[in-house]
């Protein structure tokens, strides 16, 4: 097969490294999630950048909350894939020098037992207050009333970025410094086009990181790339095993 001579160069390279998986939206699409780019990724005519942002939320909450809630439900329903499973069991073996990246909000990794997962983007499953900030877990499904408030009386709004934010406070120096370490930096399921998580790539692969692409379609950060490796995650990444 095309992919044994990557796949088994990639295992060999894992034994002893320091690792990085930085995950996007493709890990979490053949559990039937919706990705953001491509046809897939938009909501009634809306795409993502509409949405994902403090002016859209400012001018109509109840259309934005529409959508979290939209995708909150597609998620309970949903469960980790063998992507997410293989990269809980790359962290159980290499236990200590492996760190998760994800720009993920869906919770999927948590569900597969990766433990030490940095949240670039937040978490779908909490909420803060736009008036008091109090920020807390929010698991209801689907959301009533929408938009909901919080008991200070103002409104709640998704604990994720928005286009436009910064990231969490310590994510960001704990994604950087686990890429500059990196020895391999796995990029798996991402576009690579939402910055500044996509520069960790960049940032991996100028400290002396080996990069390992998993993804079905070409990237931009595919010039860094040590490794290709054309397909789904769940497939590829259980076959890594
Ligand atoms: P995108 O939707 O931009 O990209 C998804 C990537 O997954 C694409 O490159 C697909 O080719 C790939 N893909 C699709 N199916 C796959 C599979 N089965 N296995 C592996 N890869 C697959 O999602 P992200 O790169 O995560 O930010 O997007 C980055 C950020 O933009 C998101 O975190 C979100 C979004 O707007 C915020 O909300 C701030």
């Amino acid at each position: 097969m095309l992919l044994e001579e990557p796949l088994e160069t990639l295992r060999k390279s894992l034994g002893t490294a320091r690792i990085v998986a930085f995950t996007g939206a493709g890990i979490s699409a053949e559990s039937g999630i919706p990705t953001f780019r491509g046809p897939n990724g938009l909501w009634k005519s809306y795409s993502p950048e509409k949405l994902a942002t403090l002016e859209a939320f400012s001018r109509d909450p109840r259309l934005v909350w529409e959508w979290y809630d939209w995708r909150r439900q597609i998620i309970h329903q949903a469960q980790p894939n063998s992507g997410h499973r293989a990269l809980a069991e790359i962290e159980r073996r290499a236990a200590g020098r492996f760190t998760l990246v994800t720009q993920n909000v869906d919770g999927l990794h948590d569900r597969a037992g990766s433990r030490s997962v940095v949240k670039l983007h937040g978490d779908i499953w909490r909420v803060r207050c736009t008036g008091c900030q109090a920020e807390e877990p929010n698991e209801q499904v689907p959301l009533a009333p929408l938009p909901p408030l919080c008991r200070c009386g103002a409104l709640l709004r998704p604990a994720v970025v928005w286009f436009g934010e910064a990231l969490p406070e310590g994510a960001w120096e704990r994604a950087h410094e686990a890429a500059a370490r990196a020895e391999v930096f796995l990029v798996i399921g991402t576009s690579a086009m939402v910055y500044p998580a996509a520069g960790l790539v960049q940032i991996a692969c100028h400290s002396g990181a080996r990069v390992a692409i998993v993804n079905p379609d070409p990237t931009p950060a595919d010039e860094f790339a040590d490794w290709i490796l054309r397909g789904p995650a769940g497939e590829i990444l259980a076959r890594l095993l």
